[in-house]
């Protein structure tokens, strides 16, 4: 058997076109335009790549965004000062700190300053701890979770008694996974490092949720057949390459495997790219004309694919619904923060 395929961008498509019609009956019914703050602490890049794809994501539904991006050395107050000011700011309907933050400050508190009211990520320990509660109802539910049960639901998913199976206990992602299906009355199992056997454990779930960021962990021996299994996992698999080699960086000392990239010329001097298996980081050579050679950290560029935690090529012969890396969850979370956005909004001009 081959499973079906969740489509993650086209019912994420859906979500946002629900979203960019609520945006436009709320301004011709209220003048009101939801708007979204998005706060980056230091430089993060994989953080800067998320924050500018979910800003694009509300430009596209007429959700106005605001970005704020405050210094790696931002103090614990500054950074609360700011969250304060947009918990006053009326234009601005949601808030949403991008995690991690820099080492130093503490996610707790600054989670916590935010307003129930604009918390779209659902991190306020009031709207988690309502998630985890019988009989309350959160304002919001984190994004990437709230996704996943979207695609469950789409994909037919019957939540009721299934045993339910969860890879991972973030607080992003894993924590709240399982507090939404046991609000769903499935039978809840939660997998961490300490687990023993996993694959046994993995094996019962009519549905598996994989959030652990370990590359194509789930194997086909994992899987129950005729499973739904959502793959939330976001991982760079290096691509082999005839040319890999132990190198040693001259001005670090460090030892790594490296890909030789490229060989350019500039201005006469011979530079090759060597990358690093490990980091992803390129260092970069350049053959001086006397001979000598300098290396060099420059910038991050490896042949790569991005894989999720389930082996989707083994374990498509298995499930009955499975969701693909990229194209699954991914698009899910931006569109289920443009749809708290707009709810946020809603409250506010209701
Ligand atoms: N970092 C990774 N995922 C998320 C998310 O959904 N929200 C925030 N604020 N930070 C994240």
């Amino acid at each position: 058997m081959t499973a079906e395929l969740i489509d993650g961008v086209a019912i994420a498509g859906k979500v946002r076109s629900e979203v960019a019609s609520g945006v436009e009956k709320l301004l011709a019914d209220t003048g009101i335009t939801p708007g979204l703050a998005t706060v980056i602490v230091g430089e993060n890049i994989a953080s800067q790549t998320y924050v500018r794809a979910k800003r694009k994501a509300c430009a596209e539904v007429g959700i106005q965004s605001f970005g704020h991006e405050l210094p790696a050395a931002s103090t614990q107050s500054e950074v609360e000062m700011l969250v304060r000011q947009l918990n006053a700011d009326r234009n601005v309907h949601g808030i949403l700190v991008q995690l991690p933050l820099p080492d130093g400050l503490d996610e707790e508190a600054v989670l916590a300053a935010i307003s129930i009211q604009k918390d779209v990520d659902g991190f306020h320990p009031i709207n988690i701890g309502k998630l985890g509660m019988k009989g309350r109802d959160p304002l919001f539910v984190p994004c990437t979770p709230d996704g996943c049960m979207r695609l469950l639901e789409e994909s037919g998913a019957q939540f009721s008694g299934a045993n339910a199976v969860v890879l991972g206990r973030s607080n992003i992602v894993g924590l709240p996974a399982a507090m939404l299906l046991l609000k769903r009355d499935a039978t809840l199992t939660v997998c961490h490092s300490r687990t023993k056997d996993l694959p046994t454990v993995c094996r019962e779930a009519d549905i598996l949720i994989a959030a652990v960021g370990r590359s194509e962990m789930v194997k086909a021996d994992w899987v129950k057949r005729g499973a739904h299994v959502i793959d939330v996992g976001i991982n760079n698999k290096w691509l082999d390459h005839p040319s890999d080699r132990e190198m040693v960086c001259e001005i670090s000392g460090e030892t790594f495997t490296a890909h030789r990239q490229d060989e350019s010329e500039k201005g006469g001097r011979k530079r090759v790219g060597y990358l690093d298996e490990k980091s992803g980081s390129v260092y970069l050579r350049e053959y001086l004309p006397e001979g000598r050679s300098i290396d060099g950290l420059v910038k991050l560029f490896r042949r790569h694919k991005l894989v999720g935690d389930v082996d989707f090529e083994e374990v498509q012969e298995v499930a009955g619904y499975i969701t693909p890396v990229p194209g699954g969850v991914g698009p899910m979370t931006i569109a289920q923060l443009l749809s708290n956005t707009l709810r946020g909004a809603q409250a506010a001009g209701g």
